[in-house]
């Protein structure tokens, strides 16, 4: 989306050796979201890179996924809707577990979270394994949308999670 907001996301992207397990580096991007004017630019850079019109909805990845999408949805005036982790939905759900970088998880989307053919932009805030993303893509057609495009603001590239997104749009703000 430009080198001016790569620069930004790559200033605020904390490295943490360790985290959450041995061996694993993790990428926090909490200064990014805390910076007010930094966090406005990401997500207007966001919505100038689609353009008016060019979606229905955004879908957020729990947890740091939440922050992108509501505040990218409350920008372009459209509703927002949440992938979160097991058992947290009340009502009937879509389900798909995936392999982690580390560990396992299972994702979930209400069944009537879309219209049917809506567009959906999905975003995160990091693409790593692509395991996440992957079932959230199925997960958002399962539920009868239609994905747009995935959008993260960082790709850790060489764990090859835009492999598992083949014939997808993947954009990220900042490729390492
Ligand atoms: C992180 C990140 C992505 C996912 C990327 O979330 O926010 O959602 O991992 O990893 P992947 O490409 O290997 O699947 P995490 O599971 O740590 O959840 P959290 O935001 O709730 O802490």
């Amino acid at each position: 989306l430009g080198a001016d907001v790569a620069a930004l996301v790559a200033s605020r992207t904390l490295d943490v050796p360790d985290f959450p397990k041995p061996g694993i580096l993790f990428k926090d991007l909490m200064p990014l979201f805390s910076d007010g004017a930094v966090f406005r630019a990401t997500i207007d850079a966001i919505a100038a890179h689609y353009g008016p019109d060019s979606f229905d909805v955004v879908v957020g990845v729990e947890a740091r996924g939440f922050l992108i999408a509501a505040a990218l949805a409350y920008t372009t005036g459209v509703g927002v809707v949440p992938i979160r982790k097991a058992g947290k939905l009340p009502r009937a759900v879509h389900s798909a577990s995936y392999a982690l970088e580390y560990g396992e998880a299972t994702l979930e989307v209400h069944e009537d979270a879309f219209v049917a053919g809506q567009r959906v932009l999905v975003v995160d805030d990091v693409l790593a394994t692509g395991g996440t993303a992957k079932a959230t893509l199925d997960l958002v057609e399962k539920a009868g949308g239609t994905v747009t495009a995935f959008t993260v603001l960082l790709e850790l590239s060489f764990l090859e999670g835009r492999r598992r997104l083949a014939g997808r749009t993947v954009d990220a703000l900042l490729t390492v």
